[in-house]
C-alpha cells in the first residue's frame, strides 16, 4: 500500500518505516499523523513483520515536531482532538506486542521525541538532538511527552526539557538513558536492524511476554505485578517454545522456536 508521507519496506521481517518530509524536517502533519496510524495497525497485525524500525528521511531530522503551521490553525477542539488521536496511535505503537526500535537519525523535537519515547528502544545517530520545545510556541507537549519523559529519565530532568524548551545531544541523551546508545550515523539502520535481529532469534512468545509485561506493570501495584508476571512465567512454561529452548541449552545446540 503506498504512502504519500511514509516509506514503508519490509526486510526480512523487519518493517522499516521511514517519515518521509525532509524539506519540512519530517514535521508530524495530519497526513504523517493518519498514515503512521495505518502503519502502526499494520506492525502490529501483519504476519510478514516481526518487528520494525522508525526513523526519518535525509541526514538532519527525525521528526521536528507537530507541523507548526497546521498547529497554528487549532482551535480548543481541533487541538484537543489531534492529541487524543495522535497520543492513541502512539500508544498503539507502545502496546505493540513486536520489537520496535526508533533510530533517531537528527532532530527528535515535541512530536518527534514522543514518537521516539513511544518505541520500545531508542537509538541514536551522533547528530541527534531531543527536545520537547512546546513552550516556546506557547503549548505544552500533546502526544504523552509530559507523561512518559518523566517515567523515562526522572522528574527532574523531564521538568527542565519541558519548561525550558532546551535540547539535548545525543550524548547527553544517552547519559541520562533516553536513548540505549548511540552510533555514527551510518551505521543507525545497520545496529537497529541488528539489536532487532538479536531479539528475533529469542523465543517469539517470551519476547511478546515481556514487552506486555514491562508496559503492564506501569500501572499495577508491586505485589499484583509480581503476581502477574509469576501467571505468565506459567503460562510460557506450557509451551513448545519453553521445551524447545530448555532442551536445545541442554542438548547444546541452536533452539529453532516456532512461536507456540
Ligand atoms: N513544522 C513545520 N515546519 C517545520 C518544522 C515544524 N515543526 N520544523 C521545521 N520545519 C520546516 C521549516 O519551516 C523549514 O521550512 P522552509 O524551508 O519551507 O522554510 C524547513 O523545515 C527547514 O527548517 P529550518 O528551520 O530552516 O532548519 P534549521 O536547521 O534552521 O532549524 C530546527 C532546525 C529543528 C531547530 C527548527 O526547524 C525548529 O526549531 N523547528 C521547530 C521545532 C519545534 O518547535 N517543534 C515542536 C512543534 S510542537
Amino acid at each position: 500500500m503506498p504512502y504519500q508521507t511514509l516509506l514503508f519496506e519490509i526486510r526480512d521481517g523487519i518493517a522499516i518505516v521511514t517519515i518521509n518530509r525532509p524539506d519540512k524536517l519530517n514535521a508530524l502533519n495530519h497526513t504523517v499523523i493518519d498514515e503512521l496510524g495505518e502503519v502502526v495497525d499494520r506492525i502490529a497485525t501483519d504476519a510478514d513483520v516481526k518487528a520494525a524500525i522508525l526513523t526519518g528521511a535525509g541526514p538532519k531530522a527525525f521528526v521536528a515536531g507537530a507541523d507548526i503551521g497546521e498547529l497554528s490553525q487549532c482551535d480548543v477542539s481541533t487541538a484537543r482532538s489531534l492529541s487524543q488521536k495522535g497520543s492513541r496511535i502512539f500508544r498503539h505503537l507502545e502496546q505493540c506486542l513486536k520489537p520496535v526500535v526508533a533510530a533517531v537519525n537528527g532532530f527528535a523535537l515535541g512530536g518527534g521525541c514522543e514518537l521516539a519515547l513511544s518505541c520500545h528502544m531508542r537509538l541514536a545517530s551522533e547528530n541527534a538532538k531531543f527536545g520537547q520545545p512546546e513552550v516556546k510556541l506557547g503549548t505544552c507537549p500533546g502526544y504523552g511527552g509530559t507523561v512518559r519523559l518523566p517515567r523515562l529519565i526522572g522528574r527532574g530532568r523531564a521538568i527542565e526539557l519541558l519548561t525550558s524548551g532546551g535540547m539535548i545531544d545525543a550524548q547527553e541523551a544517552y547519559r541520562i538513558g533516553l536513548v540505549n546508545r548511540v552510533v555514527p550515523q551510518d551505521q543507525l539502520l545497520a545496529e537497529a536492524e541488528k539489536l532487532l535481529r538479536t531479539i528475533l532469534e529469542q523465543g517469539p512468545l517470551a519476547v511478546a511476554m515481556c514487552l506486555e509485561m514491562v508496559d503492564d506493570q506501569e500501572h499495577l501495584p508491586l505485589d499484583a505485578a509480581l503476581a502477574l508476571e509469576s501467571r505468565r512465567f506459567g503460562e510460557l512454561a506450557g509451551t513448545t517454545d519453553f521445551r524447545e529452548g530448555t532442551g536445545a541449552f541442554l542438548g547444546k545446540r541452536k533452539a529453532a522456536f516456532e512461536g507456540r
